[in-house]
């Protein structure tokens, strides 16, 4: 941010909340991510290279989106979430406050994909719903239309087919409910208070 260009913004008349998100775009085209400017962003989160974020995405406070990240369009971030490096987020998905997404993610919205002729009716998208706290591993497929309760606890390497009740932890292909270990379940518990219930089914 060189100080020609906040005197430039600053000559325009802007507002200061204005001026704040004309020196965000310009810091951003400064960089190799590429953020649309209908997209809002909280106070505190950081965008790293060679990420995407699309048109009319709302990402909250102090979250941190990670290298190489596609946020697809009309997706909302909670506050303080973190989504690791080269995770895909299809269009409208749902994120709560203190998601953690491991690198590698793919989350899809397209249950059977194909490619459209012209004239074919639009795909019927189906994005995901992650609820607050909820924590993914890395390199985890989660399919169509799928809901993460609050807390539950995916282990690396899942494809996630079906819901996943909060508090508890799935893993495997397809993921199935599991026990975690002690030493894992003293981590995650974290003051979840159902965890323990799906940690033990
Ligand atoms: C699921 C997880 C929390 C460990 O759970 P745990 O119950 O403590 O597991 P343990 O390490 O005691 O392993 C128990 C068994 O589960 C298996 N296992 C562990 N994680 C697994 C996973 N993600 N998928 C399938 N099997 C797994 C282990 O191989 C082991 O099997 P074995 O007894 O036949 O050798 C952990 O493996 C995991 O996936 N963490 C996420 C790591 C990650 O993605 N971090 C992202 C930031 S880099």
């Amino acid at each position: 941010m060189t100080p020609e260009m906040i005197a430039a913004a600053q000559a325009g008349g802007l507002s200061a909340d204005e001026t704040r998100r004309v020196l965000e775009t310009l810091r951003n085209q400064q960089t190799t991510r590429h953020i649309e400017p209908s997209a809002v962003i909280g106070e505190g989160t950081r965008i790293w290279h060679f990420a995407v974020v699309l048109q009319e995405v709302r990402i909250g406070r102090d979250c941190s989106i990670g290298s190489g990240t596609e946020i697809g369009r009309g997706t909302m971030i909670g506050d303080r979430s973190r989504i690791g490096s080269q995770v895909f987020l299809p269009p409208n998905s749902i994120i709560g406050e203190d998601v953690f997404v491991g690198p590698g993610c793919t989350f899809t919205d397209d249950r059977h994909p194909k490619i459209h002729a012209p004239g074919d009716a639009p795909y019927t998208a189906e994005p995901p719903v992650i609820d607050d706290g909820a924590v993914i591993g890395a390199g985890c497929v989660i399919l169509p239309g799928v809901h993460i309760g609050a807390g539950a606890m995916i282990g690396a390497g899942s494809v996630v087919s079906r819901d996943v009740p909060a508090g508890v932890h799935v893993r495997g292909e397809p993921a199935r409910t599991h026990s975690l270990s002690h030493a894992s379940a003293v981590k995650f518990l974290g003051g979840v208070a159902t965890y323990t219930e799906g940690l033990t089914t």
